[in-house]
């Protein structure tokens, strides 16, 4: 049995994460729930869940110099891209400080640690034009989220070269599945398109706001592929230090997404065109060669995770 620190562990891709490890493993979990949700972690004595900021140096040092951790997993942070172009100032201090903070803790009183596991993303491969992104390819990032899951991600990993601390870092593309909270204008988009369907289906008259002509594409990737990245990532000794793309490898765009949803669901939902966000990529797909070496292989295509997604209820 392990113990196990998920930061961001009530939110989407931590708390689906929890569910799986908490049935064999010991975990401390720190979120506050500006995202995630309470109800999304089972109730077990496996999992203490601590309610606070990540930010909160008093808190964090509490956390880790009382604990012997065998994992980290760094998950907390502002998610949206949109939302830290809004609001660069804070977003940094969660998305960037927390990050720095994490890693001076855990090289001080962490010496049993396996490995730390850091959240990066695709966005830090920006909107240069050559697709697929390897790990090596240009890297322009376009927004204060992108710089600063970049300048962690460096951080990250340069604590495993200089200090011996056992990082990884995974750039996830368009993750999607149950318990994605549609709940923000931020949202991710396929659990708002979903939202909006299971509010038509119930005879709300709603609609999808579709920011740009609904022709840019994301490699989107079903969390219980991502699940399986993790666990190679966070287990495998070649992956100290290093950097993965986490996708599949295909892109689709926001018309099929939209299309394949409704012919799922049998609805037809009104599209309500308006001007590109900010800062927003047009195509963004993934070389998944590298974390293939690890022994990935995405299981699910973007219609079968939609089809499980519904199935699980969505
Ligand atoms: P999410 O918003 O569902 O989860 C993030 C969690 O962090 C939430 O529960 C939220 O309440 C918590 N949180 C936010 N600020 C916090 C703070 N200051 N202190 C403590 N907790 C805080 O998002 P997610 O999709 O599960 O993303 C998890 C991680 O993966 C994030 O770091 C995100 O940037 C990264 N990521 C996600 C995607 C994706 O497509 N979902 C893609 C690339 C990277
Ligand atoms: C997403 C993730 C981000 C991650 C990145 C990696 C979220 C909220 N964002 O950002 O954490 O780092 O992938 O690739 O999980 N859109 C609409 N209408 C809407 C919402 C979105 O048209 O109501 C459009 C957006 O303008 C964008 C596309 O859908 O063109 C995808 O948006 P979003 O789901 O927010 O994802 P990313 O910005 O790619």
């Amino acid at each position: 049995m392990d113990k196990i620190l998920i930061t961001g562990g009530a939110g989407f891709i931590g708390s689906t994460l929890a569910n799986q490890l908490c049935l064999t493993n010991e975990l401390v979990i720190v979120d506050d729930l500006s995202m995630g949700s309470k109800s999304n972690l089972p109730q077990t004595d496996t999992i203490t869940f601590i309610e606070g900021c990540v930010t909160d140096k008093v808190l964090m040092t509490q956390v880790l110099s009382e604990n012997n951790f065998d994992y980290i997993y760094h998950l907390a942070a502002v998610a949206s891209v949109a939302d830290s172009v809004e609001r660069p100032l804070e977003t940094h201090e969660i998305n960037f400080d927390s990050v720095f903070s994490l890693l001076e803790l855990t090289k001080k009183y962490q010496s049993g640690l396996k490995r730390l596991i850091f959240a990066s993303s695709a966005a830090v491969y920006g909107d240069e034009p050559t697709l697929p992104k390897a790990e090596e390819s240009v890297i322009k990032p376009l927004t204060p989220y992108a710089i600063d899951k970049f300048a962690a991600e460096k951080y990250v990993l340069a604590y495993s070269n200089l200090y011996n601390v056992p990082t990884s870092a995974v750039r996830f593309f368009n993750v999607y599945g149950p318990k994605q909270n549609p709940n923000s204008p931020y949202s991710g988009v396929i659990s708002i398109i979903l939202d909006r369907l299971k509010r038509k289906q119930a005879g709300e008259d709603c609609s999808f706001t579709m920011f740009g002509s609904g022709k840019q594409s994301r490699d989107f990737v079903y969390i219980e592929d991502v699940l399986l990245a993790l666990r190679l990532v966070a287990t495998s000794k070649e992956s100290l230090g290093e950097v993965y793309n986490v996708a599949t490898g295909v892109e689709t765009t926001l018309n099929e997404l939209v299309e394949i949803l409704s012919e799922l669901l049998a609805i037809e939902l009104p599209i309500d065109y308006q001007e590109s966000r900010e800062g927003d990529i047009e195509h963004s797909l993934a070389d998944i060669h590298k974390i293939k070496g690890l022994g990935f292989n995405p299981e699910y295509s973007v219609k079968a995770g939609l089809t499980d997604c519904i199935k699980r209820g969505f």
